[in-house]
């Protein structure tokens, strides 16, 4: 992980605040119990700009079409608001710099899997805390903190890998009990994310699971063995078996299936994903809907994500740059390989 990354070295001297958002590579539902999970902040998605005072903290997001007012007592969007501001002036951040418009540019769908509600409330509240002179609310534990609130508002309670890795970015392997720990991969890797359409009801989903896994012994076996993928996929990527990766990626997409958290629509843009040559490809997120993400060699990349802009609601390749060792072997830097190559 490369923690610098949420400071923008330099933006005309206009202040800014970024975030990451997420793309869950192995082990969502059973993070919730637990579990490790491995996660990419994936870069350039949420950028929040100061619009001037307001008479309170409210927020446009242009492409979504959103525009919110923190109000406790109002919808979902600004009731989160509303416990972003709270944990601000709980930090110590003033109210007049909190009472601002913020406008912000979103480079993810909303409710789409992708960590979108974390990722806004972080550049929000780093925006307000960058304009109050807080540097130290940037950091990425702090940022997360602030963040715990307006998570719960969305989400009942959630495993806080979406505002730790919309935090951090790079990949990281997140449990519950430990936050996040840097995956340092020597690889570059090629993500394709594409979306259903379909909007997710995540909180759904994820009552779903864990009802499933009070109930039956295969559910539970099922969650186990997604935090199993998790612990191996983190260690294949480490050695950069992108192959074997994506081997754990098709796997964890039929046990999430069997959890009944995929769709007709997932499962289609899966398969798509796979006979255009990627490693492996999933469903990322709670599910129900929302997005696909399937890990690809660089030179199909770019022939994959053109032939899924025709069949997706919204598709984008993101690259995520490595650098450093192969464990036992010479430093291979950004070269999609795989450990056998
Ligand atoms: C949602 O991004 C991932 C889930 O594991 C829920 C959570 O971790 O809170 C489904």
């Amino acid at each position: 992980m490369h923690n610098e990354r949420y400071i923008p070295s330099n933006n005309g001297g206009e202040p800014v605040g970024l975030a990451f958002g997420k793309a869950i590579l192995l082990g969502e539902h059973a993070v919730v119990l637990g579990a490790p999970a491995l996660v990419v902040g994936l870069p350039d998605c949420m950028t929040a700009r100061d619009g001037g005072p307001a008479e309170t903290l409210s927020v446009s997001v242009e492409p979504w079409g959103l525009s919110i007012e923190a109000d406790a007592k109002e919808d979902l969007g600004s009731r989160a608001l509303s416990a972003l501001d709270d944990a601000l002036g709980e930090a110590g951040v003033p109210r007049t710099s909190r009472d601002r418009r913020v406008l912000v540019s979103a480079g993810v769908p909303p409710r789409a899997g992708l960590g979108s509600s974390a990722a806004l409330a972080i550049s929000v509240g780093r925006l307000v805390a960058r304009l109050a002179g807080r540097e130290d609310l940037l950091a990425p534990k702090k940022s997360a903190e602030l963040v715990k609130g307006s998570e719960t508002v969305f989400h009942g309670r959630p495993s806080g890998v979406d505002a730790a890795a919309a935090a951090t970015g790079g990949v990281g392997a997140f449990a519950r009990s430990l936050g996040l720990t840097p995956v340092e991969h020597p690889s570059t890797i090629h993500l394709l994310i594409a979306s259903s359409g379909e909007r997710p009801p995540a909180r759904e989903m994820v009552q779903h699971v864990s009802r499933l896994a009070e109930r039956t012994t295969a559910a539970r076996r099922q969650l186990s063995q997604l935090g199993d993928l998790a612990i191996a996929g983190a260690s294949l990527l480490i050695r950069s078996n992108l192959r074997g990766l994506g081997e754990a990626m098709n796997e964890a997409h039929s046990l999430l299936s069997k959890l009944g958290v995929s769709t007709k629509e997932l499962d289609l843009l899966v398969e798509e994903c796979r006979l255009g040559g990627a490693f492996g490809a999933k469903l990322t997120g709670a599910g129900g809907g929302g997005c696909v993400v399937a890990l690809c060699p660089p030179d199909k990349a770019e022939t994959m994500l053109c032939r899924l802009q025709k069949t997706a609601s919204w598709a984008r390749h993101f690259v995520i740059e490595g650098g450093g060792e192969v464990p036992g072997g010479s430093a291979r830097r950004g070269r999609g390989s795989r450990e056998d190559d």
